[in-house]
């Protein structure tokens, strides 16, 4: 809390106490807003709060798909609060508790509306305890399948980006309000459930095991997970004494194990070119979901893949650990930020591992013919959510940082990434902000380039 702020909310309260000797918050607390204000998710994430910390209590049974939880959400509020929302698609939610009181609660669309019984004072930190249960089911919109919570044949494959963590827990689902997570997970002994940060407990009795993942760093709600498999595990720590675990279904075991093997050199590869990597855990799931097409997410510490990853895009996933987790979106339209710097990353890999340059990914994506996909919209200027992941953010946007490289030359370029994750570490940044740290670090000016590249219609002019 600003500190001269909190004094003057706090003088005004006594003031007002001995005036109307009526409790000021009953005058003065409103609704949160039911979203974070953002353009393409208007209802995701919520107003009047910041969530610090989940602790989500789950209970899986794969046999039935069966879902039983609690979650408990500390946040602060940010403004005087009569009454707030978590996001929360599906399942049944049994009670609400704000502090140790019962609170009211209704379902509305997405927005789990809850009034507690005496309202919030801006500042004040709150727990929340939302018991629920169901069947959870991804959010599979037209354009947005397999976000959230995928049943599979030996559990669940949990991914949630942009929108799909609602699916499984109650949440303030914005990628603007980072929290810190304690993620405990009982499944009948035999599976594995994997989350994200370090496995801090693990207890097997009365044929159940459960899981209790500890994630310290601030981290996006879509970044969640909670995947459930029959998986053969492993642990170690890498050289510089990061602590791995990956957990991988034995059916992708064969085709997995060299390019896992390979991740402790594309973590020092990656800290090499980006800075020290940002968390204090690290690994992958390799799970067997042949029903989803193509799905990895950047799942925070623990990228989550639904089959064997090739080695580049073990380079991408494990790159969005600086560029989108650590350093997260404050707006989705910023979706570039995230998928132009991972795909940059795979030409830099390639690059310096014996493959093509970046200036030949790039001369072969500008031979694109004007018509094609690639330049169907501005890479920073996605029309709508079901262009998130489309062909001119992830290659387009590559080709923006490219031509960044080539204006201001390899030594500031890498310089401008490494500040880049290093100012806006555990933090948020915007388009803007990455032009004028550009403009700071390289002492040029990226103005017309990112006119053009990032925010012009239709094919460029030149390459
Ligand atoms: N962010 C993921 C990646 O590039 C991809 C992804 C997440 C995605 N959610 C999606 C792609 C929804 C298509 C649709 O690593
Ligand atoms: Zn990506």
């Amino acid at each position: 809390m600003h500190p001269i702020r909190g004094t003057f909310v706090s003088l005004g309260l006594i003031l007002s106490l001995t005036v109307t000797a009526a409790p000021v918050e009953a005058d003065t607390a409103t609704p949160g807003a039911p979203g974070a204000g953002d353009p393409l998710f208007p209802l995701d994430g919520n107003g009047g709060y910041h969530a610090l910390h989940y602790g989500l209590d789950l209970s899986y049974e794969p046999a039935t798909a069966h879902l039983d939880a609690r979650a408990v959400v500390t946040a602060r509020a940010t403004q005087a609060l009569s009454r707030f929302g978590l996001d929360l698609s599906g399942l049944t939610v049994r009670s609400v508790r704000v502090g140790s009181a019962p609170a009211a609660f209704r379902r509305e669309g997405q927005e789990l509306v809850i009034t507690p019984r005496t309202p919030l004072r801006r500042g004040q930190v709150f727990r929340t305890t939302v018991t629920y249960d169901g069947t959870p089911a991804a959010v599979n919109e037209p354009g947005d399948p397999y976000d959230g919570w995928n049943v599979t044949d030996h559990g669940a494959f949990v991914a949630g980006e942009p929108q799909g963590s609602r699916t499984w827990f109650p949440l303030n689902n914005h990628p603007s309000d980072k929290s810190a997570f304690d993620v405990t997970i009982t499944v009948p002994e035999g599976y594995t459930a994997v989350s994200n940060g370090r496995l801090a407990a693990l207890r097997t009795r009365h044929g159940h095991s459960t899981f209790h993942w500890h994630s310290p760093e601030p981290m996006a709600g879509y970044l969640a997970t909670a995947t459930i498999g029959k998986f053969r595990t492993e642990s170690y720590r890498t050289r510089s004494g990061l602590p791995v675990y990956n957990a991988v279904d034995p059916r992708e075991a064969a085709a997995s194990a060299p390019v896992l093997k390979r991740l402790p050199e594309v973590l020092e590869w990656e800290s090499g070119l980006f800075g020290p990597y940002p968390f204090s855990a690290a690994g992958a799931i390799v799970d067997h979901a042949p029903q989803i097409p193509y799905y990895a997410l950047e799942t925070q510490t623990r990228p989550l893949y639904c089959k064997a990853p090739t080695i580049i895009t073990l380079v991408h996933e494990t790159a969005h650990q600086w560029f989108g987790d650590s350093v997260s979106l404050s707006r989705w339209q910023d979706i570039w930020l995230n998928e132009g710097f991972a795909t940059y990353a795979e030409w830099l890999w390639a690059e310096q591992h014996g493959g093509p340059t970046a200036q030949r990914f790039f001369d072969d994506a500008y031979a694109k013919p004007a018509t094609d996909p690639v330049w169907a919209f501005p890479p920073a200027l996605p029309a709508d959510y079901t262009h998130l992941f489309d062909d001119p953010v992830y290659t387009r946007g590559a080709m923006a940082l490219h031509k960044i490289r080539t204006l201001v030359g390899d030594h500031a370029f890498f310089d401008v990434l490494r500040a880049w994750a290093a100012r806006h570490r555990d933090g948020h940044g915007t388009t803007a902000e990455f032009t004028a740290l550009t403009r700071t670090v390289s002492h040029k000016d990226p103005g017309p380039t990112v006119a053009t590249w990032l925010y012009g219609k239709g094919k460029p002019a030149r390459p």
